[in-house]
């Protein structure tokens, strides 16, 4: 079944107002006509209006790093998935690596992040992957299934479907070390497998993204594997040129 690819970027914290009306433009003027592949871009909750105001009239989705389960009420510093659909966000990262080891986000929560993402309508993009120690040890798969199977015992496999995953082993963040084609393929299939395992109809539509150091220069070679359905980028993600280079290496590859 033939996937439709999403390449998204992630800021992380980076970007200013400016900056963000000034990405926007060029992400704009770099994709005109460019079909075949979702591009989403997550800035920092912070500059959600400038984003919206920038992307009107483009194809380019608005998205998000984070969420929170509540949707109102007495939660210091939290921002709701109603407040992100104001914003007309559609794809929310939940489980990046990052927050996992900074905010101690537990597999639990990440998993209630996503229902609560599901509830609003919104698209969970579920980050999951393994450290280098996990790696070293032979773990990736048993961390990858572990990560998956904590969504599906609290939602059920049907919750896959319209959601992301994002493939991100933990060494090739930031580091410049991405995963090899084949390396990142073996685990792709992997994770479609284990969903598989209980909805084939589910596995076969769920978009699997890599990421970790993805590049204008790797990219292309990364979406040649069958089960690489895109994209989550960071640091080349903030200039327009590189990013625009890894959404049209996703579109020819897999049109
Ligand atoms: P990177 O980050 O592309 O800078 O490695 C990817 C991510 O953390 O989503």
């Amino acid at each position: 079944m033939a996937r439709r690819p999403l390449v998204m970027g992630n800021w992380k914290l980076n970007g200013s107002k400016a900056f963000t009306k000034e990405l926007i433009a060029g992400l704009k003027a770099e994709l005109a006509g460019v079909e075949g592949c979702d591009v989403a871009i997550a800035p920092p909750v912070m500059y959600l209006a400038e984003a919206e105001a920038a992307l009107a009239g483009s194809a380019i989705a608005l998205g998000s790093q984070n969420v929170d389960v509540n949707v109102q009420g007495a939660f210091t510093g939290d921002i709701s998935t109603a407040m992100l659909k104001d914003f007309g966000a559609k794809y929310i990262i939940i489980g990046h690596s990052e927050r996992r080891t900074y905010h101690k986000e537990s597999d639990e929560f990440v998993a209630q992040k996503f229902g609560a993402l599901k509830e609003a309508g919104l698209v969970p993009v579920l980050c999951i992957g393994e450290s280098e120690a996990e790696n070293e040890a032979g773990k990736t798969e048993e961390v990858c299934a572990r990560q998956i199977d904590a969504v599906i015992n609290a939602l059920g496999v049907e919750a896959f479907n319209g959601a992301v995953i994002a493939y991100e082993p933990i060494w090739a963040i930031g580091t410049g070390k991405s995963a090899t084609p084949a390396q990142a393929q073996a685990v792709h299939a992997f994770i479609r497998g284990h969903i598989a395992a209980k909805s084939q109809a589910v596995a076969d539509q769920v978009i699997i993204q890599y990421g970790g150091s993805v590049n204008d220069a790797n990219a292309a070679e990364l979406f040649t594997q069958p089960d690489i359905d895109g994209a989550l980028v960071g640091g080349a993600s903030l200039k327009a040129p590189a990013f625009a280079v890894i959404v049209k290496a996703a579109a020819k590859a897999k049109n």
